[in-house]
């Protein structure tokens, strides 16, 4: 073939393929099937290599991507790339609305669209052709990625109809969620690293050094922002709507993807629509934009230094935020453990702003490969605490430092030990780190242990500092005056203190046994030890073996109790609370002096309603008889004490188990 003729064959190609394109992948409506579409890329292919000289910067081949960016060229923006402001409640919108009301004082129209949750691209057009495209960076200048975006399919490489000459259009790149999956499951059969969203996926394969691996990624792209001296329509939307004419894939009006209104009460429709229907969207969106609709008006409004005063983003509620990790701090609990913790860029994450989250322990940072400066992404879950899920590798500072762990304790400097099988480290120097202390203190007059009434945790750690305490049976020879010599410290608290301290004496052994903090001896199993053991003196003499008979004690809790009783500190401690008239021993209350524990070694069910007792009365006299009160209904259990509307999924597994049911009146007349 000549020159000239593959001339005119590689225009008629190209022309054929970027229209065939524009049908697939910007209206979804394909004119071809992609094996004809290949058929004809493959020829212009040939062709191409036949005739380097004929290959044009844009040919549909450049789809399929293969030229290689060592290094990112660094270009300025015409006009600056702006963020929008952000808002987060409909109050926040309503006060946008008046703001603009007040300098306007003539109806405005707005133009409400989602917010795509991807990556700002400004794509600079002449004489119809894409000429380059560049990422936001810091807003003033950003990189070169246009051989990336071409292998984009929704973004025209050449344009039709009646452009203008020389225009900017921004917009974002983000990842279908399709394509996202596809590419986690091809990465977790090879055994890699999953991505850990969308957004960041975008972002990382829009700075990929290989456009041929941007081609296969599979991103996609909507328009949202017009910037040229001549636009030939007068507002956002009219301008947009020319813009598809052009061949960009624009949000169509007739999915509500994009919507004109003249009142706040529009708006807050258009919110309420998506944020019911936003995740059956085949892309995320994290918000709503609102703009002002006409050229004019926007320009009188104009622009603050970070973004423009005629639109806002609101935000919808996210379980998840992205954040930046500044710092880890380390923070050490009552038992010794050390749990390192995050601190944060304030984010704002479902109505509160998070500045710390937890990070569990050092495999958890080893696991997410944390750096300090990273972009992270933070999760509330069911906790309280807020926790890093996520690390966003591809935005990584060069100047980034991974976190070495630390080897001692940063309250007390000893040398942290990690045993064998525990996630955490533990600081040893019980008693001599002020963490450890005050936590035992704090932990000791908690309501489900001593419950002293008056005293909170930071009273405590006031205390602890002024030298007042030192220990746990230190609150009982507290000295008045010394208290009310302290910061906030009046009569009416000081003898709120004492009174608490005084009433405590009064909590019984079993409390008494789950505030002396024994390692791994909860409510519970202060409950088991007590009654089976009846005062400290027994527990701390038993065997090992004797320990590990009772019910429901394996060899952890009992090597436990052996170890704190071989602490020399903690037999002074106990020694001077028993001087001081804090129960150590079960007191048999006087109903229950002769009673005969017919049901001890009994673990009991009681389930329904009861015609002459509560269920709570029934699990009492179960516990006064010696027998256990069982949650649920395992191999283990003796009966169950059956009253009417029992679960037909108990029966069943009553059943199953083969554990016999008995009904309330057989039940008192076994104890009778
Ligand atoms: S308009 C000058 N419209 O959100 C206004 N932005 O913080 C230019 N975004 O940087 C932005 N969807 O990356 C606009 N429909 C939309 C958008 C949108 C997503 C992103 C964009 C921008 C950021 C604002």
């Amino acid at each position: 073939m000549d020159k000239s003729t593959a001339q005119l064959k590689i225009q008629k190609l190209s022309k054929e393929l970027h229209e065939h394109n524009y049908s697939y992948y910007v209206l979804s409506q394909p004119t071809i099937t992609d094996y004809q579409f290949d058929v004809m890329l493959q020829e212009l292919i040939k062709l191409e290599e036949q005739f380097p000289e004929l290959i044009d910067e844009n040919s549909p081949t450049k789809r399929v991507g293969g030229a290689i960016t060592k290094e990112f060229d660094t270009v300025i923006h015409n006009h600056r790339m702006l963020s929008l402001s952000n808002s987060y409640s409909r109050q926040d919108l309503i006060d946008f609305e008046k703001r603009i009301q007040k300098l306007i004082e003539e109806e405005v129209e707005y133009v409400c669209e989602l917010k795509y949750d991807g990556v700002a691209i400004g794509l600079r057009y002449l004489d119809g052709k894409l000429v380059q495209a560049v990422t936001r960076g810091d807003g003033t200048r950003g990189d070169d990625v246009t051989n990336n975006v071409k292998t984009i399919r929704s973004i025209p490489l050449e344009l039709k109809g009646d452009y203008p000459k020389e225009f900017e259009i921004r917009g974002e790149i983000f990842l279908p969620l399709k394509a996202f999956e596809k590419l986690n499951k091809e990465k977790e059969s090879a055994g890699e690293t999953l991505m850990a969203n969308p957004r960041n996926t975008a972002s990382g394969t829009l700075k990929m050094q290989s456009s041929k691996v941007v081609a296969k990624r599979g991103l996609d792209c909507y328009l949202y922002y017009l910037l040229g001296e001549n636009l030939s329509e007068k507002t956002h939307l009219g301008n947009l709507k020319k813009a598809a004419e052009w061949g960009f894939k624009v949000p169509l009006e007739s999915e509500r993807m994009i919507e004109k209104t003249n009142s706040i009460r529009g708006i807050l429709d258009f919110i309420a629509f998506w944020n019911e229907r936003r995740r059956e969207l085949p892309f995320e969106v994290d918000g709503i934009v609102i703009k002002v609709n006409s050229y004019q008006k926007q320009e009188l409004l104009g622009f603050t230094s970070k973004s423009p005063r005629w639109a806002i983003a609101y935000k919808f509620e996210t379980e998840q935020a992205v954040t930046v990790l500044n710092s880890v701090s380390y923070q050490v609990g009552r038992t010794g453990a050390v749990t390192p913790v995050a601190n944060l860029e304030p984010v704002s994450l479902l109505g509160t702003v998070v500045k710390r989250a937890s990070l569990h322990n050092k495999d958890q940072i080893e696991k997410l490969d944390l750096h300090i400066g990273d972009e992270v992404f933070v999760e509330k879950g069911g906790e309280i605490i807020p926790k890093v899920v996520g690390v966003n590798v591809a935005s990584r500072p060069s100047y980034a430092k991974p976190i070495g762990y630390i080897t001692h304790c940063p309250e007390c400097a000893s040398a942290l030990v990690r045993k064998e099988g525990e996630a955490n480290h533990y600081c040893l120097n019980e008693n001599g780190c002020s963490p450890q202390i005050t936590g035992k203190i704090q932990h000791y007059i908690s309501r489900k242990a001593m419950d002293i009434d008056g005293l909170g945790g930071e009273t405590v750690e006031q205390f602890y500092k002024a030298g007042l305490i030192k220990d746990i049976a230190d609150l009982y020879s507290l000295d008045p005056l010394k208290m009310l010599s302290l910061e906030r410290m009046a009569d009416k608290s000081v003898n709120n203190i004492l009174k608490g301290v005084k009433d405590s004496l009064k909590i019984p052994f079993e409390q008494v046994l789950f505030a002396i903090g024994i390692r791994f001896v909860g409510s519970t199993v202060a409950k088991t030890l007590a009654r089976n053991f009846k005062n400290i003196d027994n527990l701390k003499t038993a065997t090992l073996e004797e320990l590990i008979e009772v019910d429901e004690i394996g060899v952890k809790i009992a090597e436990s109790v052996q170890e704190f009783f071989k602490d020399d500190k903690n037999i002074e401690v106990i020694s001077r609370l028993k001087a001081a008239g804090v129960q150590f021993a079960v007191k048999e209350s006087d109903e229950d002096i002769g009673v005969e524990k017919i049901l001890t070694g009994k673990s009991i069910v009681v389930s329904g309603v009861f015609q002459k007792f509560t269920r709570e009365e029934l699990k009492k006299t179960i516990e006064r008889l010696g027998g256990k009160n069982a949650g649920s209904i395992s191999k283990k259990t003796s009966f169950i004490i059956a009253g009417e509307k029992m679960g037909p999924s108990k029966l069943q597994k009553a059943e199953k188990m083969g554990v016999k049911l008995i009904s309330e009146e057989e039940f008192i007349q076994m104890i009778s």
